[in-house]
């Protein structure tokens, strides 16, 4: 029952570090099934669903070492298909690369249905998909989704995606890798991380071309070695400060990212009115005033990421005038709302849009974090809100940011984690 307690209105100032990508390293962390050796694991971020992720591959089998914080010795040399503890996979999205994984290895997969944050329907018929087009049989079972190829075997395929996802583009990869022949995804999600994971794999021996690109060809090898590999910078982590510099009105710069990847956000930044000074691995936010208006519609990457939605709702609610912001990937992504309604913003939401008029400052609430980036959202209005605001259900937030408390602290933040039950007491602030 943990909460944050932010005492806002200040301005931060300095430079924040920015981890490894969560989502590369989920599914770096799930592909390591496919290899059959040791892998070293550099920049993983110490978020609590890379410790999920972590504790189900060693409860099936895995042999895991602490290098450090952020870097993890991984021996799958061991590994019981179909072992994946049901609580801790149900719980979270990414587990389902567990079935890609496991498919690739063993021609057969068994995990639970996949948990994760509440954005509406989050269907899984394109990972299904995908992996029937590779032969395997797929069926649902008490809250299970079982594959089997292993009376077929695996055989490449061609596979044009519906829609542009991420997780099942991701899941046919490694379900792929060691497919027999080419197979060809057509309509590929283009995320940073699927390159990433793209690059992990062809280190380990794998042939992929294309990541990046709409079409990607995965030609199946017989086995993958072992590796060190470093995870990509968190461009959403990166993103999220960069929000939070021009909501607060401050310099500060954010460092080890990949300009590139924060293009669409930079560009938003900038049509706000704001200075981006971007340098080979930082960029720096310089505030020019008040926010100016503008239009912001989510899209699949390149275009602006969804998991700046809510960040970027922050914005909008500070900004002179109307602003129009449209969710192009969740149905039902704008629960969030609500709380920064009760800070004082002025928005009308209809289906997928929603519709922001500007005021002149927030105002400290009780709120809750009703998912990871709208947790993080919290975080930003509370830091440009004067007087106290306190975060509940913050469980959220740790799933993906690491260290943010601290993070934030060293840039001037008033910011506690508060251990405690009754926030109104004095004791116990970390
Ligand atoms: N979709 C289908 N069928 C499928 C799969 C997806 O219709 O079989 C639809 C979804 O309903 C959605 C769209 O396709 O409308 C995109 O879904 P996608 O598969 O890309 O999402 P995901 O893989 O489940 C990942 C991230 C999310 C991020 C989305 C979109 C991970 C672990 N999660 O989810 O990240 O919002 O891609 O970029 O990589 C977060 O980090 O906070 C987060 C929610």
């Amino acid at each position: 029952m943990d909460c944050l307690v932010v005492n806002g209105g200040k301005p931060l100032s300095g430079s924040i570090t920015v981890g490894g990508m969560k989502n590369a390293a989920l599914p770096i962390l799930f592909a390591t099934i496919l290899v059959e050796g040791k892998c070293v694991i550099e920049n993983l971020p110490p978020i609590s669903d890379v410790t999920t992720a972590l504790e189900i591959l060693q409860a099936m089998g895995a042999k895991i070492h602490m290098v450090n914080k952020t870097t993890i010795e991984i021996d799958t040399t061991v590994i019981r298909c179909g072992s994946a503890p049901y609580d801790l996979a149900r719980n979270m999205r990414a587990s389902y690369y567990v079935l890609g994984a496991e498919l690739g290895r063993f021609r057969q997969a068994s995990a639970a249905c996949p948990g994760g944050c509440d954005f509406g329907v989050r269907p899984i018929d394109q990972h299904v998909k995908g992996f029937e087009s590779l032969g395997a049989k797929v069926s649902v079972v008490s809250g299970y989704v079982r594959c089997d190829a292993t009376e077929s075997g695996l055989k490449a395929a061609n596979i044009y995606m519906d829609v542009v996802t991420v997780g099942a583009t991701i899941n046919i990869m490694l379900a792929a890798v060691k497919a027999q022949g080419q197979t060809v995804i057509e309509n590929a999600a283009k995320e940073p991380h699927v390159v990433d994971l793209a690059n992990f794999l062809n280190a380990c021996g794998a042939n992929i071309v294309g990541a990046g690109t709409d079409i990607i060809k995965i030609k199946g090898v017989d086995a993958l070695h072992g590796v060190t590999y470093a995870i990509i910078p968190d461009m959403i982590e990166a993103g999220t400060y960069m929000m939070a510099a021009a909501a607060t009105g401050s310099r500060l710069t954010v460092s080890n990212v990949i300009p590139k990847h924060l293009e669409s956000i930079t560009a938003k930044l900038e049509e706000m009115g704001v200075g981006i000074e971007e340098h080979d691995e930082s960029v720096t936010v310089i505030p020019h005033g008040r926010l100016g208006r503008v239009n912001v519609k989510t899209l699949p990457y390149p275009g602006f990421p969804t998991d700046m939605n809510p960040q970027m709702c922050v914005l909008l609610c500070l900004a002179d005038g109307m602003s129009i912001l449209t969710e192009g990937v969740w149905d039902g992504r704008f629960k969030y709302t609500e709380e920064l309604i009760r800070m004082g913003a002025s928005i009308k939401v209809d289906g997928r849009t929603a519709i922001v008029e500007g005021v002149e400052t927030l105002r400290s609430a009780h709120v809750r974090a009703v998912d990871l980036r709208a947790g993080a959202a919290m975080v930003i209005a509370a830091l440009t809100a004067p007087g106290e605001t306190v975060i509940s259900d913050i469980y959220h937030i740790e799933r993906g940011y690491e260290c943010i408390v601290e993070k934030l602290q060293s840039v001037g933040a008033d910011i506690h984690r508060v251990t405690m039950a009754d926030v109104g007491a004095s004791a116990n602030v970390s």
